[in-house]
C-alpha cells in the first residue's frame, strides 16, 4: 500500500513533511501546502526556502487561475531540481482562495481550467491535480467525469479525489462535514477511467474504511488530518511496521545540524504528532517543549524507551 499525505496549510509544512518522508520512505508522498503561482513568480527563492528543507523530497502544490502567470510559475519552477512533482489545488474552497477564481471556484469555469492546464503542461515532470467530486451539494456525476476526461486529454493520469463535493460560499469547516462522503462514486470514476491513477481523499481514518477501499482494488490512500493527529496511525492499525523509530528520529534530529535558521517551534510540533497514545506523552511533550535545542530534543528520546 502506498500513502500520500494531504496538503494542509498549517500542518504538512516542510518539518512535518521531512519526518514523515524518513519514517515511512518510499510509501509516502507528500505535498506542500498550497501556493499561490505569484508567490513563486515574485519570489521563489524566498518561496521555496520557506516551504522545503535542503532535503524534503515533497511535491508542490500550486493554485492559480491565470493562465500566463501559472505558466511564468512553471518557468521558475522547471530550475528547481530538488522538485519534481507539481500538484494543482482544483479543490479548495476558502473564501480568500475563491475571490481569486482559484482551487473549487476555478471550476465553474472550465475554459479557464483548460487554458490552466495549457499553461502547467510546460512543466516538464510529473504532474497531478486534487479536485472534489463535484460542485455544490447535489449528486452531480458529470462533473467529475467531465474532468476526469479533460485531464486525460492532457495526460495527467495521476488525480487525488476528495470524495465529497465543495460548495461554495461555506466555509472550509463546514466544507468537510456538510457535504457527504461518497466513495461509491469514487469507485464509478474508478471503473470509468481505470487507465488512470485516481487517489481517494477524505475521511480515510480507519481500518474499516481502508480494507473497504482495498476491496474495491484501492491500493493507494491520500490521507490528511489523520496523519497530522498520528502520524504513526497506519502502523498502529497494522498496515505497515516501521523498524527502527528510535534511530529514524536521531537522524531527522541530526539532519537539522547544518540549518543556520532552524524553526524549532515547527520541528517540535511535528515530533508530536508521533506521540498520540504514547505511554507517558504528556510528560515527554512537556520536556520537548522546554527544550531550547535540537541535542536536548535527542536527548529525551534516547532517555526515554518510547518504542521498543
Ligand atoms: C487545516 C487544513 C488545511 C488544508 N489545506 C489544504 C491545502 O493547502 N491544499 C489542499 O489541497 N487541501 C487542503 N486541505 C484539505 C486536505 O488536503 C484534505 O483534502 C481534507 O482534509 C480531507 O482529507 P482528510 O479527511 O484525510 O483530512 C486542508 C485541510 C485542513 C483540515
Amino acid at each position: 500500500m502506498n500513502y500520500h499525505l494531504a496538503p494542509m496549510m498549517g500542518y504538512t509544512d516542510c518539518y512535518f513533511r521531512l519526518l514523515a518522508e524518513k519514517l515511512y520512505k518510499n510509501h509516502i508522498t507528500t505535498f506542500s501546502e498550497m501556493i499561490v503561482d505569484k508567490a513563486i513568480i515574485h519570489n521563489e527563492t524566498k518561496t521555496i526556502d520557506k516551504h522545503f528543507l535542503a532535503n524534503n523530497i515533497s511535491s508542490i502544490q500550486i493554485a492559480g487561475s491565470e493562465p500566463i502567470e501559472i505558466k511564468l510559475a512553471i518557468q521558475k519552477l522547471n530550475k528547481i531540481d530538488r522538485i519534481n512533482h507539481i500538484n494543482l489545488n482544483l479543490g479548495c474552497p476558502s473564501s480568500r482562495v475563491q475571490e481569486n477564481k482559484l482551487g473549487l471556484a476555478l471550476t465553474q469555469y472550465p475554459t479557464l481550467v483548460r487554458e490552466c492546464l495549457h499553461s502547467l503542461k510546460t512543466y516538464n515532470q510529473k504532474i497531478s491535480v486534487k479536485c472534489r467530486l463535484g460542485l455544490g451539494l447535489e449528486e452531480d456525476q458529470n462533473y467529475i467525469f467531465e474532468y476526469l476526461s479533460m485531464f486525460q486529454e492532457f495526460e495527467i493520469k495521476t488525480v487525488y479525489i476528495h470524495c465529497r463535493n465543495g460548495v461554495l460560499d461555506l466555509d472550509t469547516k463546514k466544507n468537510r462535514t456538510i457535504p457527504k462522503i461518497n466513495y461509491e462514486l469514487f469507485l464509478k470514476c474508478k471503473k470509468e477511467f481505470s487507465d488512470m491513477e485516481l487517489i481517494p481523499n477524505g475521511e480515510i481514518n480507519n481500518l474499516e474504511t481502508i480494507h473497504y477501499l482495498s476491496e474495491n482494488k484501492i491500493t493507494q490512500f491520500m490521507i490528511g488530518r489523520q496523519f497530522a493527529n498520528d502520524l504513526l496511525f497506519v502502523e498502529k492499525i497494522g498496515l505497515i511496521k516501521i523498524d527502527n523509530k528510535k534511530q529514524i528520529i536521531s537522524d531527522y534530529l541530526d539532519s537539522f545540524e547544518k540549518y543556520q535558521y532552524l524553526n524549532l517551534n515547527l520541528l517540535k510540533k511535528a515530533i508530536f504528532a508521533l506521540l498520540t497514545k504514547v505511554k507517558g506523552a504528556k510528560k515527554i511533550k512537556k520536556d520537548i517543549s522546554e527544550a531550547d535545542s535540537i541535542i536536548k530534543i535527542k536527548n529525551i528520546f534516547e532517555s526515554n524507551q518510547i518504542w521498543n
